[in-house]
């Protein structure tokens, strides 16, 4: 016998940023963070697990292509997850699995990006949420969705944020364990409907420095991220949480620009320093800054993470439509540019 589920968990981005870990092995920060999350018909994960009393070990193919499983983040999430798998029966197809059972099975993994992993767009956060999830549903666990946050979080501390829809804050917690370091839905997809986000694809190429080790030079170099960490984030995480609850489009904005920045900042701070947007990224930041002080109060909100790509949020249907245009212009896809293409996180909160 086979025993299949298959899910699918969009990816989140943060607009309050997740940036140095107090604890590596765990994956513990040293801030809250908060995120949006997309609409999965346009970036997400499709992730199939299986077990079969036939599978001699552990296998995950990503793409097609066949990866290894022997990394200690998925050993965590594996091993977390069979540690809470339940019994399991299926009579028609003649399945009886016994709890104790899944420390012996094997799984199969089989996960598909419906966007392209090597442009850089945050492929960890859906992929790992996906993956506990869909380990989760086959062992039966009976976690609700904050408990299966804290085991994605081991798998990739943005990932915690993609198991809810909608605004979500990953709490960082005070546990030396992790056990209250996990992630809790702010407002769901249908709150603030009118967001209408954008993602600028500057770059296709694969970010120079991954965010782990980004994140551990910055945590062992940057004075600055100490600032961030105790006295910056703390009180943009209590008026991020009041401009979603009034959907107060003007401070998300000013919020959200202003913790991309300094997220940069502290990159730069960090020895050797690290760059991870380019000239185009600059380029695009003028241009929204520039034409949010041109009206009576901001249009367009930027975030940048790990690398070039400019994801762009507008407060609503018709400033969306503008942006493309101007976009479109400013900056057409083409190799001079260094741009590539546009992707359309369509009512995507
Ligand atoms: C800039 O979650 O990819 O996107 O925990 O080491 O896997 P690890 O890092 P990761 O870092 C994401 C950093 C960020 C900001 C954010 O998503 O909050």
């Amino acid at each position: 016998w086979i025993h299949t589920v298959t899910a699918r968990t969009p990816t989140n981005i943060a607009v309050i940023k997740y940036w140095g870990k107090r604890d590596e092995s765990l994956i513990l920060p040293v801030n809250d963070s908060i995120s949006v999350t997309l609409d999965p018909q346009h970036l997400c994960t499709t992730t199939t697990v299986a077990v079969s009393p036939s599978f001699d070990q552990d296998r995950m193919w990503l793409n097609g292509k066949e990866i290894s499983l022997s990394g200690g983040r998925y050993q965590n999430c594996l091993r977390e997850i069979r540690a809470r798998g339940e019994d399991f029966e299926n009579k028609e197809k003649g399945i009886k699995i016994a709890k104790q059972d899944w420390q012996k099975l094997r799984v199969h993994v089989a996960s598909y990006n419906n966007f392209p992993t090597a442009a850089g767009l945050a492929s960890s956060a859906a992929g790992l949420a996906c993956l506990v999830f869909a380990l989760a549903k086959l062992m039966n666990a009976k976690e609700d969705a904050s408990q299966l946050s804290a085991i994605a979080r081991q798998g990739s501390g943005s990932a915690c944020r993609s198991l809810y829809g909608g605004f979500v804050k990953w709490i960082m917690g005070k546990e030396v364990n992790g056990s209250d370091s996990l992630a809790v839905q702010l407002a769901d997809e249908n709150h603030w409907d009118d967001l209408v986000i954008i993602i600028a694809v500057v770059s296709s190429r694969q970010k120079e420095t991954s965010s782990t080790t980004g994140m551990r030079d910055t945590v062992e170099t940057s004075i600055l991220l100490q600032h961030r960490a105790r006295e910056v984030v703390p009180k943009r995480i209590v008026k991020m949480e009041e401009a979603i609850r009034n959907r107060n489009f003007s401070l998300f904005a000013q919020l959200a620009c202003a913790d991309s920045n300094q997220f940069h900042a502290v990159c730069l701070d960090t020895c050797p320093p690290i760059f991870y947007m380019n000239d185009t990224s600059h380029r695009i930041i003028s241009c929204i800054e520039k034409w949010n002080r041109f009206e009576e109060s901001p249009q367009v909100a930027y975030t940048f993470d790990a690398g070039p790509n400019a994801v762009l949020i507008a407060r609503n249907r018709k400033t969306a439509a503008l942006l493309l245009q101007r976009l479109l212009y400013f900056f057409p896809p083409s190799a001079d540019t260094d741009m590539g293409s546009y992707v359309l996180g369509d009512k995507s909160i």
